[in-house]
């Protein structure tokens, strides 16, 4: 039997730099045409077909969704040459595909891969999110006490009046009451219609994004890889994984998940060393759009390593074929 493969993330890193890249690149000709879909499923073919080639043997844990529902990059699915060491992947091709669809600010493509078991096996349901950037000390919110309570906590750490923090939240019915409690304090409020990766993401460069906390529910998976973003940037984010109905709790089953009502810490959900690239699709405050010229086109990606903590920022240019 064959010594398993050791995960050296620093090279396997630029692979997946030119996986995330890809994937923008793949879904240019589709921002601001409104086709949601033609948007999402050009960008999976291309990450399918550049994970393909890097050699690792690879298995999506955070994928497009279940085998049944997903033809291609579903959870399980068995990605790259075989030939290298065993690893986790954890993808979305296109978070914020109607923000793609409608040209609007902060669609990414996101992946993350850490060793085989590296983590949380999130189901495709909601999960309840609160997220803040590095320096603070752990624990220092939660989801356990009101949004008004966290809004006070991270106001004190901060040596600031609650009118000074700035929390992103998903605009969404669901989100009515938590929105007023959180205005109620004096805080503000940057209300995002989609893609809350980029969310969480932001109160780790708060200096620059005006973020100082993300709350709210979204998707499971989004959590996964926001946790993943956030142990490369630093900062801290807690989640909770919630059922609408037990067909969802069957899932949670499926995916391993005993304990429904547990609240994972970002080292829960990403309980090894990962790396993380992420490229801009539209253009946000963390990272800058597709650009377009006659006859080229330029990407920023995002690539970190959270063993190192080292962040670099690729550029790339190319001809339109
Ligand atoms: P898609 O890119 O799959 O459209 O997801 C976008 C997103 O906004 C996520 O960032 C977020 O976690 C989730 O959808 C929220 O779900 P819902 O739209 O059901 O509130």
């Amino acid at each position: 039997m064959r010594a398993p493969i050791e995960f050296h993330d620093r090279m396997l890193s630029l692979g997946l730099a030119r996986v995330a890249e890809q994937a923008a690149l793949a879904s240019a000709s589709l921002i601001g045409r409104g086709d949601e879909k033609a948007a999402d499923q050009a960008a999976v073919n291309a990450m399918r077909e550049q994970l393909n080639l890097l050699d690792i043997a690879g298995v999506v844990v955070i994928g497009e969704g279940e085998r049944d529902e997903a033809p291609m990059l579903f959870i399980g699915e068995e990605v790259g040459t075989g030939n290298g060491p065993g690893v986790d992947i954890a993808l979305d091709p296109l978070e914020g595909t109607t923000l793609t669809a409608k040209d609007m600010p902060n669609a990414l493509t996101v992946i993350a891969m850490g060793p085989r078991g590296s983590m949380l096996h999130a189901p495709d349901v909601y999960m309840d999110k609160l997220a803040i950037g590095p320096g603070f000390a752990e624990g220092l919110v939660t989801l356990d006490m009101s949004p008004a309570a966290r809004v006070s906590a991270l106001a004190e750490a901060k040596g600031c009046a609650a009118s000074d923090i700035t929390v992103c939240i998903l605009e969404r019915p669901r989100h009515e009451d938590m929105i007023a409690e959180v205005r109620a304090t004096g805080a503000a409020i940057r209300l995002i219609t989609d893609g809350d990766v980029a969310g969480v993401m932001h109160c780790a460069e708060s200096a620059i994004t005006g973020i100082d906390m993300y709350m709210g529910q979204g998707g499971a998976p989004e959590g996964v890889l926001a946790a993943a973003a956030l142990k490369c940037m630093g900062g801290q984010i807690q989640g909770q994984l919630l059922f609408r109905n037990e067909d969802e709790k069957k899932r949670a089953a499926k995916a391993g998940v005993t304990d429904l009502d547990r609240i994972y810490t970002r080292d829960e959900m990403v309980t090894q060393d990962v790396i993380f690239a992420a490229t801009g699709v539209t253009s946000g405050t963390l990272l800058p759009g597709i650009k377009r010229e006659p006859r080229w086109l330029t990407t920023e990606t995002l690539l970190m390593r959270s063993k190192t903590g080292s962040v670099r920022r690729m550029q790339y240019r190319t001809p339109v074929a």
